[in-house]
């Protein structure tokens, strides 16, 4: 038996997708029409004897309830929500569910994180890692020398895939080899973890005024478990081959959920809405997810890289390119919403445009509108950022309206 944990973190951590994070949680937002931590869950889904899947968060809990339960009826395997008090950091919080994690007596406890995109190869490193032995693998990948710095930099053995370096967002270039935040773990974590904490309490040693700068029961995954382990033979690494993104912000959410559309593209095509006229009408073009309830007019033109979300509202001669639209939004007619997130319950007025500045893959910014937002009849929203409940009757540029 195995289970599967995924850290979804916590209100004070979604900061940087404000306005979208004000009353939804970061990892219910939907990328390719399906909330971000539904793509985690079902590549979990696929492992054999998977017996349980955790959510660890200190979201409350009332604002992942209607999810899991939702999702758990779905996949037909148990989800729960777990709540931490406070945050206890990635390795702290395993640690502290560990006896709900360790009830069934998985012989591995798989860990994502829920903020990265990718196809998440599971059975691949759990296949490795029993190759390898140790307490863990876990997945990495190249990517170029500017972009590391920004995640957990490795070296590994070229042979054995040993993890035999490993440090976290270094200053200095250490490797273009990094961290994706996709692990799997033997139940010794848990012993290398109490190590840690046994460091800590340990007040003849200075290893907690020496080394850390976070609180006592504060444990980190990467800092605290995954430097020290390093070069002791109990740690692997699994190189993906495959498309892998971090979701730090919203213009991320953009990419990613193209991502994912091309992923139902090779494993479910029939997700996507059917492309480039086979149904006549509506202009459907490339990978475009549309929810079974939105109501499209058949003069309007959609995509690539489309996401409708629930019962909304497409007018005539609308045109949308690489946006994410979500629930309950009204888009009147000719109206046009490029490189642009629309957060519920919406509405775009008659011949208003909504659009990034500039060139989207120099990436400059892209639009935001937040919940209820209002753009009357004519306006240009471009490159700007719009809290909830605004009314716009003007046009803004490259602007944050508050
Ligand atoms: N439940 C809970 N409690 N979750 C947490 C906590 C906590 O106290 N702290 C972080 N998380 C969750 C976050 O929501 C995220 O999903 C994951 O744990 C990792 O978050 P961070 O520890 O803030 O690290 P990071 O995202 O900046 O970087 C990590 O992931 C990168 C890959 O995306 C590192 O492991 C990097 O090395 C790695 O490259």
């Amino acid at each position: 038996k195995v289970v599967a944990v995924i850290m979804v973190g916590g209100p004070t951590k979604g900061t940087r997708f404000r306005p979208l994070s004000f009353n939804t949680p970061k990892p219910l937002i939907p990328l390719a029409g399906q909330p971000m931590i539904h793509h985690p869950i079902s590549a979990c889904k696929k492992i054999s004897n998977l017996a349980q899947i955790f959510l660890i968060g200190f979201y409350e809990e009332r604002e992942f309830a209607l999810y899991v339960s939702s999702i758990s009826n779905e996949l037909k395997i148990p989800v729960r929500y777990l709540k931490e008090d406070k945050p206890h950091g990635s390795a702290g919080a395993l640690y502290y569910f560990r006896d709900k994690i360790m009830e069934e007596k998985p012989s591995h406890v798989f860990l994502l994180n829920c903020d990265v995109c990718c196809s998440f190869p599971l059975q691949g490193i759990l296949d490795a890692h029993q190759r390898y032995g140790g307490i863990g693998t876990m997945l990495v990948i190249k990517v170029s020398a500017e972009a590391a710095s920004q995640f957990g930099e490795l070296i590994a053995d070229p042979d054995t895939k040993e993890l035999l370096h490993y440090t976290e967002k270094p200053e200095t270039f250490v490797s273009d080899l990094i961290n994706c935040g996709v692990y799997v773990f033997t139940s010794d974590i848990f012993n290398a973890i109490e190590e840690v904490y046994s460091q800590i309490r340990d007040t003849s040693s200075n290893y907690q005024s020496a080394t850390r700068s976070v609180p006592t029961d504060f444990v980190r995954l990467d800092q605290d478990i995954l430097s020290p382990l390093a070069g002791k033979k109990q740690l692997y690494t699994f190189e993906n081959k495959d498309f892998w993104e971090q979701i730090k912000t919203p213009g991320k959410s953009l990419k990613c959920s193209a991502l994912y559309l091309s992923q139902f593209r090779q494993t479910s095509p029939h997700i996507l809405a059917p492309g480039d006229g086979t149904n006549r009408k509506p202009n459907i073009i490339g990978d475009v997810y549309i929810h079974p309830s939105v109501k499209l007019h058949p003069t309007a033109k959609i995509g690539p890289n489309v996401s409708i979300s629930a019962n909304v509202r497409v007018g005539p001669g609308v045109r949308l390119i690489n946006c994410i639209i979500l629930d309950d939004v009204e888009i009147k007619d000719n109206a046009v919403v490029i490189n642009s997130i629309i957060g519920w319950k919406s509405s775009i007025g008659r011949w208003s445009r909504v659009q990034a500045s500039g060139d989207y893959n120099e990436r400059l910014g892209i639009t935001i509108l937040g919940e209820a937002v209002t753009v009357e009849d004519e306006v240009a929203v471009i490159g700007s950022i719009v809290l909830q409940n605004k009314t716009l009757n003007v046009s803004v540029q490259d602007d944050i309206i508050l």
